[in-house]
């Protein structure tokens, strides 16, 4: 028996952070470590054109994005890694997809009420349809299960409405994906910790980029709660547990290690601490990165043999799609 499938992906949006590194691309190395799985991932470059941006910049964010996939471990021996938009089966079946998705599921997306209030003045339709394209990556590859965060949870249900729909009407052709719910800690803005992290307040990120002077600086103007002792509270000491939440994150120790190895240092301690073992956890990823960025042509080439062995896989999915429908006679 070939082992099951799983997919995942991430928008070329510019650099990771802890928050992305945690949520997402952490777990995707170690599934791919397991051997239990045929691991596809994906640099959705098509979800991305959602949002501003110029050919300049779009160009360097597939780029960086790949180094960050390699630099962070992922082997293209033993993941498939590629370029959605090089796989055109994506955007052909999302058309099709389209057509039997109706309006109101896609406007109660709460990600999707989310981006059109905060991009007023780019409210594109690729907003409102970005989980349709959504279930397109995912239902051609025939994941049984599918790694994200619980902020992906709606659109997983999507994908799952789709197929079952799609089964109903013109006979088994798609499996179920089942949401593989990592298991990602929240982490927020180290300048608000009731806000998440996100590149849009760059200042509140530690990013896997950042040099160890620029963590430790990041991590000493970090909020902190009135008090002086370090204990998991997230009530009461929400900034002091988000830096607990980091530490158990990146050295993978219960929170209840992470408050015993802290306990009765001062916040400057334990936050000169957390800064060694950030820039620690990264140190190796940095080299890897910088050497890779020097090499455009690998990373193009990495992308360009991932999204041939994903093409195969999924123009056979296309055809039987095709077929099953009866536009392909
Ligand atoms: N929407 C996902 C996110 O923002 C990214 C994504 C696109 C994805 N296609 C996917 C995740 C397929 C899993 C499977 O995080």
């Amino acid at each position: 028996m070939p082992k099951p499938a799983t997919l995942s992906g991430i928008q070329p949006t510019g650099k990771l952070h802890i928050g992305n590194y945690l949520g997402a691309l952490k777990n995707f190395v170690e599934l791919q470590d397991s051997g239990k799985h045929r691991c596809f991932f994906a640099v959705v470059d098509l979800h991305s054109l959602t949002e501003d941006f110029t050919a300049g910049e779009k160009r360097q964010q597939i780029l960086e994005l790949t180094a960050d996939f390699l630099a962070a471990g992922l082997d293209p021996e033993r993941s498939v890694i590629f370029q959605q938009s090089q796989v055109p089966a994506h955007a052909e079946l999302t058309w099709i997809f389209l057509t039997g998705t109706p309006m109101g599921e896609l406007e109660r997306m709460t990600q999707y009420k989310d981006k059109a209030s905060r991009q007023q003045n780019n409210l594109n339709a690729g907003l409102l349809t970005y989980p349709v394209l959504q279930a397109a990556d995912i239902l051609l590859y025939s994941p049984p299960v599918v790694p994200v965060g619980e902020d992906q949870a709606q659109h997983i249900e999507l994908a799952r409405t789709i197929a079952r729909k799609f089964n109903k009407n013109f006979g088994p052709t798609f499996v179920e994906p089942k949401i593989l719910l990592t298991q990602a800690p929240r982490i927020m803005s180290l300048k608000d910790s009731s806000k998440k992290m996100s590149k849009s307040q760059p200042e509140g990120c530690l990013f896997l980029d950042d040099e160890p002077k620029v963590v430790m600086d990041k991590l000493k103007r970090a909020v902190t709660d009135s008090g002086t002792t370090v204990f998991y509270d997230p009530e009461n000491k929400p900034a002091i547990s988000n830096l607990l939440r980091i530490w158990a994150g990146l050295t993978g120790e219960s929170l209840d290690n992470a408050e015993e190895r802290f306990a009765g240092k001062t916040y400057a301690q334990f936050k000169g601490e957390l800064g060694e073992t950030v820039a620690g956890h990264f140190a190796a990823y940095r080299t890897k990165k910088t050497a890779l960025m020097k090499k455009p042509g690998t990373l193009k080439r990495v992308l360009k043999e991932g999204s041939e062995k994903a093409a195969t896989v999924a123009q056979k999915k296309l055809l039987e799609v095709k077929k099953k429908m009866g536009i392909l006679i």
